[in-house]
């Protein structure tokens, strides 16, 4: 069985749905409710720069609009990511990766970083985050990197194998054992809908973790816990907290 120190619940982009996601604010939110561990998306500007955002395009979650992939990091700085959630988070910026890693820090919290490449640049940014966090997690608990990316995570795998991986599915492959173990994934992160029991019991059979998203009803936690699920990652960030028993 791998090294796995990562506590039962995560808070999905830092703070749920009570803060801006993919936000240094969010990431306050999540510590100010206990939580010691986050999951966020991670992608890479125009020039290189790795910076937090789920989708492929700015508007939904900013003031700016595009493929934010497609811009330097000079003009996504000026972004206002907070406005659109509350205007108590006016003028909350994109944080950059290493802005991030600091604020883990400050704050003693784990990270599960997903890869979420901007279409059709899986390769390149696995390989560049997969080192950037190898420098800026030093001396903290390894950062769990994830894709949906099989070809982000090759290259994170390439780039630095020594840093734990898991397999994200949003639905259920027959492959998994194969693609698991040709990626050296320590775990599998699932939708938590693919997830029955008897699927519990034969993913862990395999020694792989689960972390299964996004679960919000304390009812499914509990349940999903008390089937050997390792990690809830949850919106419901008050509701699911740090101590959240099944
Ligand atoms: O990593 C778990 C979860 O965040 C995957 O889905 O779309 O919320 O990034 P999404
Ligand atoms: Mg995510």
């Amino acid at each position: 069985m791998s090294n796995w120190p990562y506590p039962h619940i995560v808070a999905h982009r830092g703070g749920g749905k009570l803060a801006p996601e993919n936000t240094l604010a969010a990431i306050d939110v999540g510590a100010h409710y206990g939580h010691t561990m986050i999951e966020f998306d991670a992608k890479l500007s125009q020039d290189g720069e790795i910076f937090l955002l789920h989708d492929d395009n700015l508007e939904r979650t900013s003031n700016g609009w595009g493929v934010a992939g497609a811009l330097p990091w000079r003009d996504l700085l000026k972004v206002d990511a907070g406005s659109w959630f509350g205007k108590e988070f006016k003028g909350e910026p994109l944080p950059l990766l290493a802005e991030v890693a600091d604020r883990c820090r400050q704050h003693g919290m784990m990270a599960n970083i997903e890869i979420k490449p901007t279409t059709g640049s899986g390769p390149l940014t696995g390989k560049v985050i997969a080192l950037a966090a190898r420098e800026l997690w030093e001396g903290m608990p390894a950062p769990l990197l994830s894709s949906f990316e099989i070809d982000a995570l090759e290259a994170a795998q390439a780039a630095a194998p020594e840093l734990p991986r898991g397999l994200l599915l949003d639905e259920w492959r027959d492959d998994w054992r194969a693609l698991t173990a040709r990626l050296g994934c320590v775990s599998i992160h699932l939708n938590h809908r693919l997830l029955d029991e008897a699927r519990v019991h034969e993913i862990k059979a395999t020694g792989l973790r689960i972390l299964v998203y996004t679960v919000n009803q304390p009812q499914r936690a509990a349940e999903l816990l008390g089937w050997g699920v390792d990690c809830i990652c949850t919106d419901a960030i008050a509701l699911i907290g740090p101590d959240f028993q099944s």
